[in-house]
């Protein structure tokens, strides 16, 4: 019996004798051997060790013809790129089969530096650390805890719910979505821990903020998706992790935003880099940037509406005016962290060589 019956050329029937006359052979000392004496092209060649550093899988690319990635994935089977393939390789129906719709040309080295800076949310924050705060401050920055949990949820479905559709000859992006998962869990995780570590417990969830993780899942191709997640609402994310700085009521919320934002700037930095690959390699680039604009104008004032609920502004006002007292000049620096942001925005879409000012309809001032 077979699970695969799809692009499978050889029958059953010619596998099984095959198999039954090696197994046979095997008694009387018949090795098959063939693995042994493969053509393999890069014989004697090694990936070049870093010093100091170590095996790198950019180094590994080094090494001819591994690294060397083509335009269009040649099969569609899990086979290891460069590998020697047997025929009849089953096609796993992948859908993202062309670089262009996945590649960018800094994801080897954002993986390696991914996988050399894990941290963990259990042993690396000073736990122990927290005090009590006062109830307006406690609240607040539980409130802003348990929206940043919210949203790190999409941050990890998304390069799941992507990643099993693309050829495994891009592989490389593949472990960096990986990665990023990881990283999204470990985001989700310290800002729930947060919550509960000093007795205030989970807020709000918003609509805008669901509605906005809604249509970010729904986004019908990659391309769409990551810019989305990556490059606008990423984006976002890491402008208030950078913020965290002075949000922050004491040493220990420094120190999550800190390790949060090492992580997150990885991820708006493919995503960046993705964007531009997309754009300078699709075979019709003046079409696709056309229906990504269209695409951009929906999306900016979807995900800009979070930052209008008062379960969202509020309690950054409140941290940043250090209590219900100061929220009006909270707010002031709230106002600044938006033109901030939109800007910060603008600038990223430009050095993707997306250029949005003109079309942006989110304003660089403040709505509020
Ligand atoms: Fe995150
Ligand atoms: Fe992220």
């Amino acid at each position: 019996m077979t699970l695969v019956s799809e692009d499978v050329s050889r029958s059953d029937i010619a596998e099984d004798a095959e198999r039954a006359a090696y197994l046979e052979g095997l008694s009387e000392g018949r090795w098959d051997l063939r693995w042994l004496h493969d053509d393999r092209p890069a014989w004697g060649a090694k990936a070049a060790l870093r010093p100091g550093v170590g095996l790198t899988l950019k180094a590994t690319n080094q090494v001819e013809p591994y690294g060397r990635i083509e335009a269009r994935a040649p099969g569609g089977s899990m086979a290891p790129r460069g590998c020697v393939t047997e025929e009849g390789l089953p096609a796993m129906g992948y859908t993202y089969n062309s670089k262009y719709q996945v590649w960018a040309e800094n994801v080897e080295s954002l993986y390696d530096e991914a996988v050399s800076r894990q941290w963990d949310a259990t042993r690396d924050i000073p736990w122990h650390d927290l005090e009590p705060l006062p109830p307006d401050m406690e609240r607040a920055m539980c409130q802003v805890s348990t929206m940043l949990t919210e949203v790190e949820f999409i941050a990890a479905d998304f390069p799941a719910m992507w990643s099993w559709q693309m050829n495994q000859h891009f592989h490389e992006v593949k472990l960096f979505l990986a990665t990023q998962a990881m990283d999204e869990a470990r985001h989700l995780e310290v800002f729930r821990k947060r919550a509960l570590a000093n007795g205030g417990g989970l807020g709000i969830a918003a609509r805008t903020t669901e509605r906005a993780l809604a249509s970010i899942r729904a986004a019908d191709s990659y391309i769409k998706g990551s810019y989305m997640m990556h490059v606008l609402g990423e984006g976002i994310v890491l402008d208030i992790f950078r913020a965290g700085e002075f949000l922050s009521p004491t040493d220990v919320e420094k120190k999550i935003f800190r390790m949060c934002m090492q992580d997150e700037a990885r991820h708006v930095s493919y995503g960046t880099m993705h964007l531009k690959y997309f754009l300078e390699h699709h075979p019709d680039p003046v079409e696709a940037k056309e229906e990504l604009h269209a695409f951009a104008d929906a999306a900016e004032p979807i995900i800009f509406r979070v930052f209008t609920a008062p379960s969202v502004i509020e309690p950054f006002a409140v941290l940043a005016g250090e209590g219900v007292d100061g929220i009006e000049s909270g707010f002031e620096a709230i106002r600044i962290l938006w033109v901030k942001i939109v800007e910060e925005y603008l600038r990223r879409c430009e050095r993707a060589g997306f250029d949005r000012r003109g079309r942006c309809k989110v304003g660089t001032a403040a709505p509020f």
